[in-house]
């Protein structure tokens, strides 16, 4: 399929004889209008964006590379690559969860409701939900639980429970509580503070709901140990899991390389690239960091 005929969208970042995982998610480039962008915390800002009808199409997982403003006037090289947080199909909105960090977030940080907002997407393979799995548990970290946030929008569709573990330094900075909540799913929270967040606090926890038969499948996002863990439980049980990978990325789509992650797959390592083959991964394949 090339590109419509009334517009200039491509049809997906795809190399010639690929698989589409996505053939009715159109990407493009998209001059979106800042509806929002507050503050959640002392961390982390909640941008709305009102977009493209195409742009409404991003899946749990996927990302759009923003084009972030200068938050000095100095230059800001390529765009940042960012999870959509929630998708509003009816008020055709996008939203982002993100931790105010370096000079790309901090321009982001600087938008104001009515300003314009370069996003190019939804980009890369998001997760997925095989029907026969009717609960799930999602354990994520820090900005992590803004990649897993949308898996409560998939699951609420799909009618599949969800035990979200949300793991913070402390409570003040615990992310999307609200959002899961909102669609139904069981949430706990561990903090570091009192020491909940501990791997064999939330390993005794995990192996419960294991018992419960409410542990279809695993996912992750957002911690290196976490993942650890999750890849040992779910071997024990033989669990299938997905976590999704932050890796550095310039294109965003493929051509540049950049991204590139090894994996392991049947005892052989291998390079994919973050931004196209993920950045949603198999959890068994994923190489820690
Ligand atoms: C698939 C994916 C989804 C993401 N989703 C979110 C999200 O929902 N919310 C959120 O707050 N953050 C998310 N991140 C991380 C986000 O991209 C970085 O925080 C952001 O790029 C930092 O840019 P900066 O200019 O503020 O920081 P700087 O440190 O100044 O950035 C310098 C360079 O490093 C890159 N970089 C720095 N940190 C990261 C990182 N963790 N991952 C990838 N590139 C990085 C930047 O893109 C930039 O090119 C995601 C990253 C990836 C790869
Ligand atoms: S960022 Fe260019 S190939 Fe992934």
């Amino acid at each position: 399929m090339g590109p419509e005929p009334k517009g200039n969208y491509t049809n997906s970042a795809l190399r010639v004889g690929a698989t589409d995982h996505y053939p009715q998610r159109l990407v493009g480039e998209f001059i979106g209008t800042v509806v929002a962008n507050d503050a959640i915390n002392d961390e982390y800002k909640h941008l709305v964006v009102a977009v493209h009808e195409h742009a409404l199409k991003a899946y749990a997982g996927q990302m759009f590379h923003l084009l972030c403003p200068s938050p000095d006037g100095a230059e800001v090289w390529m765009r940042r690559p960012m999870s959509v947080y929630r998708v509003d199909k009816t008020a055709g909105r996008v939203e982002f969860l993100y931790k105010v960090e370096g000079r790309g977030t901090k321009g982001m940080a600087t938008l104001q409701p009515g300003d314009e907002f370069n996003i190019a997407g939804p980009l890369g393979v998001g997760f997925k939900l095989q029907p026969d799995w009717k609960n799930i548990v999602v354990l994520g970290r820090g900005v992590g639980l803004a990649t897993l946030a949308p898996l409560s929008q998939l699951a609420a569709e799909r009618g599949v429970g969800v035990t979200a573990i949300l793991s913070a330094r402390n409570a003040a900075v615990v992310m999307s509580r609200d959002l899961f909540e909102g669609l139904g799913a069981r949430t706990l929270t561990v903090v570091d503070t009192d020491r909940s967040s501990a791997v064999e606090n939330v390993e005794t926890i995990i192996e419960a709901l294991v018992a419960e038969g409410k542990a279809d499948a695993f996912f992750t996002c957002g911690s290196n140990r976490l993942l650890k863990l999750m890849q040992r439980l779910g071997k024990k049980h033989n669990i299938p899991g997905q976590v999704a990978v932050e890796q550095i990325m310039v294109c965003g789509f493929g051509a540049c390389y950049v991204c590139m992650r090894t994996f392991e797959v049947n005892g052989v390592r291998v390079l994919r690239r973050v931004c196209r083959d993920g950045p949603v991964f198999d959890m068994q394949e994923a190489v820690g960091w």
